[in-house]
């Protein structure tokens, strides 16, 4: 049997705060008791509305969630600049007695942001013979059937060597070359090269390398080096089509980004630098993400992560460097802000304006003539790890100057408290290390005072599961996700973090992670199929909704330092309920972490009538700890049923560990 607890409405409470009184969020008495738990839903009036953009994306450059993830480039560092001592992911390919050797050559630089080019040099290598160099992708390179990839590369040769050069994919395990293209004539001086190579019927295999190679003796210099599928929207220099699909399943409102720690940088210098990331990829430098320890392409640059927010019809949600990196590195509020300030309104200025404005034209310079609209802005990130006394209130404050001066219309978001200047939003994260400790704070903000500041949570995740979060995280998750959905009118927009992971070994920096993919495929977690719920089945309406003789379970915080916690009681179900004001549809959440089926007296007032046949998405495992993977994607996935039997007054059971979605039509 269940301990359950009854519900007793605090007065005093609800009167300070009468949403608290709407959602029936009532003091508890521990009991035990075998009732069904009970459902009281007012049809005919408003909560609060649903915000939105309330379901968005969060992103940054971890576990490789760009470069060896969404980015859709093959070859792993293709300017050569991981490691200017040595070609980090090239390898010498010397075949059938070819005899070669591969440096990296400082005295004969790319370009001005390649300060080194590689250089191969072919001693003896006779038609039957090859020399070459061979790069190893992200995790391998994808090969699958009839596939036409873009590649391009810059290169000059010695005085006598013209070519021609071969390129070709080819397999790590039996050399078994999928496609190729040759290149004629090499020239002395850089130029760039561009194939396509398509590959036949064949099977699918991320276990593959790109080859570069010749037969006759002499030097070629190879500046950057591109290999590029099909993308999504045939974008040049565009995203992965399945993890772009994966995205747009979640209907999502609204892109947070370039961070998070990658924003920031450990320091100053490697901060993301956002004019570094335009125009030809063969002029960005790139830059050390030592936020989380390896090079970012800059692929993903400003514009592509707009047009990235363009593809999905997302908002973006541009959160500006605010002259505090990661290592405790700053600029002060005054004059050495100011250039960092003078940065974010020129970035403002590139997303937003019109070519009659010297960053709004450089933008139509880079492709894109359209101004991009914009409505929040994020001032740094997790600000309050600046110790200093005021330190973020301050830069916070000559941010909030500049913008609004310029961009009145803009909404405003601050990472820290700020006290001098009212942001429009704050951004709050949350990750729980348990799935009891986000159950535990599932309900927080129903005690939130309504007149506080809006809030977005700008990362949030229940850290159970590896490398993607198991059921265990995804109940939790749905738990806290229905307390944002029926307090949307103070939590305007929510981001689960980290977005993205990488499931080879040694590509993931953090371990529960939304979303996994190797150079092959891509799944969804749990914790996806939650926010794809959630996100593609809700009105614009909440409903108050009171529920009572709700299961509890009980929970032992961590202890921290010496301090033992009192064990908590923490709820197995969570419930809320929004309406299409336009249909009439309500949509009633339901949340069941326990292992038993729970029975649900479910009353719906102020309505006419409702259809006795209503629909069901439902989310459900045999056991907390399934979970989807790279090798079985689709364990756990939603299902569709039709249920009979609903109306004004109905009793339904929940299975355990389950999320439901239960559509009635009301009229
Ligand atoms: O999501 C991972 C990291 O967690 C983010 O970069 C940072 O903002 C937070 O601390």
């Amino acid at each position: 049997m269940f301990r359950f607890r009854a519900l007793a409405c605090a007065p005093l409470r609800n009167l300070l705060f009468p949403a608290y009184a709407l959602i029936g969020i009532c003091s508890t008495v521990t009991a035990q008791s075998a009732k069904p738990v009970e459902i009281q839903i007012k049809a005919d009036q408003v909560s609060t509305h649903v915000s939105p953009a309330l379901y968005g994306l969060m992103t940054e450059e971890i576990n490789h969630a760009y470069d060896g993830g969404l980015y859709a480039e093959l070859i792993q560092n293709r300017n050569f600049k991981q490691d200017l001592k040595q070609p980090l992911h090239w390898q010498l390919v010397e075949g059938h007695g070819g005899v070669g050797s591969m440096t990296l050559d400082p005295s004969v630089p790319f370009n001005s942001s390649t300060p080194v080019s590689l250089k191969l040099t072919i001693q003896s290598s006779v038609p039957g013979q090859r020399v070459g160099i061979a790069n190893d992708g992200f995790w391998g390179i994808p090969v699958t059937p009839t596939t036409s990839y873009h590649a391009s590369f810059y290169a000059k040769a010695s005085p006598g060597f013209s070519g021609p050069i071969k390129l070709s994919i080819e397999s790590n395990d039996t050399s078994k070359v999928a496609s190729s293209a040759e290149v004629s004539h090499l020239s002395q001086s850089w130029q760039k090269y561009d194939l396509t190579l398509t590959t036949a019927q064949t099977a699918e295999s991320a276990s593959n390398h790109f080859v570069l190679s010749a037969n006759h003796s002499g030097i070629i210099w190879f500046g950057m080096i591109s290999l590029m599928p099909p993308t999504y929207n045939d974008r040049p220099n565009g995203n992965r089509p399945d993890i772009m699909h994966l995205l747009a399943d979640l209907k999502p409102g609204f892109l947070r980004f370039p961070g998070g720690n990658y924003l920031e940088g450990n320091t100053i210098a490697t901060r993301f630098d956002w004019k570094q990331t335009l125009g030809d990829i063969s002029q960005r430098p790139g830059h050390a993400d030592d936020a989380w320890n390896y090079w970012s392409s800059d692929g993903m640059g400003l514009l592509e992560f707009l047009e990235w927010c363009e593809d999905l019809h997302m908002q973006p949600l541009l959160a500006v460097y605010a002259g505090y990196s990661l290592k405790g590195e700053k600029a002060a509020a005054g004059p050495d802000l100011a250039p960092y300030v003078k940065d974010a309104l020129d970035e403002i200025e590139y997303v937003t304006g019109d070519v009659s404005t010297p960053w709004g034209s450089q933008r139509v310079k880079d492709g894109h003539a359209a101004p991009f609209s914009l409505e929040y802005v994020e001032i740094g990130n997790e600000d309050n790890f600046d110790r200093e006394p005021g330190g973020y209130d301050r830069r916070f404050a000559q941010f909030f100057e500049a913008i609004k001066a310029k961009y009145p219309q803009l909404k405003l978001i601050a990472t820290a408290p700020a006290a001098t200047r009212q942001a429009d939003v704050i951004d709050e994260h949350y990750y729980r290390s348990s799935a009891d400790e986000m159950a535990f704070h599932a309900n927080d903000y129903d005690s939130r005072r309504r007149s506080s500041q809006k809030v977005f949570v700008g990362e949030w995740a229940t850290r159970v599961g590896s490398p993607t979060p198991n059921m265990d995280a995804a109940l939790a998750d749905a738990a806290w996700l229905v307390g944002i959905e029926r307090n949307s009118d103070l939590v305007v927009m929510s981001s689960y973090a980290p977005l993205f992971v990488n499931v080879n070994d040694g590509a993931m920096q953090w371990r529960t992670n939304l979303i996994g993919y190797d150079a092959l495929s891509s799944y969804g977690s749990p914790t996806y199929y939650v926010q794809k719920m959630f996100s593609a089945h809700h009105g614009d309406i909440v409903l108050p909704l009171t529920a009572s003789n709700i299961p509890t379970s009980e929970w032992q915080p961590p202890a921290v330092g010496q301090r033992v916690p009192m064990v908590q009681s923490v709820p197995q179900m969570f419930f809320d309920a929004t309406r299409d004001s336009g249909t009439g549809l309500v949509y009633l959440k339901v949340v069941n972490r326990g292992g038993t089926p729970q029975s649900v007296h479910v009353v719906v007032t102020g309505v006419s009538s409702i259809d006795s046949r209503g629909q069901a998405i439902t989310l459900v495992a045999d056991d907390p700890s399934a979970t989807n993977s790279i090798a079985e994607p689709t364990k756990i996935l939603p299902g569709v049923s039709a249920v009979d039997g609903v109306g004004a007054d109905f009793t339904k059971p929940f299975p355990p560990y389950s999320v439901t979605v239960l559509e009635i039509q009301a009229h």
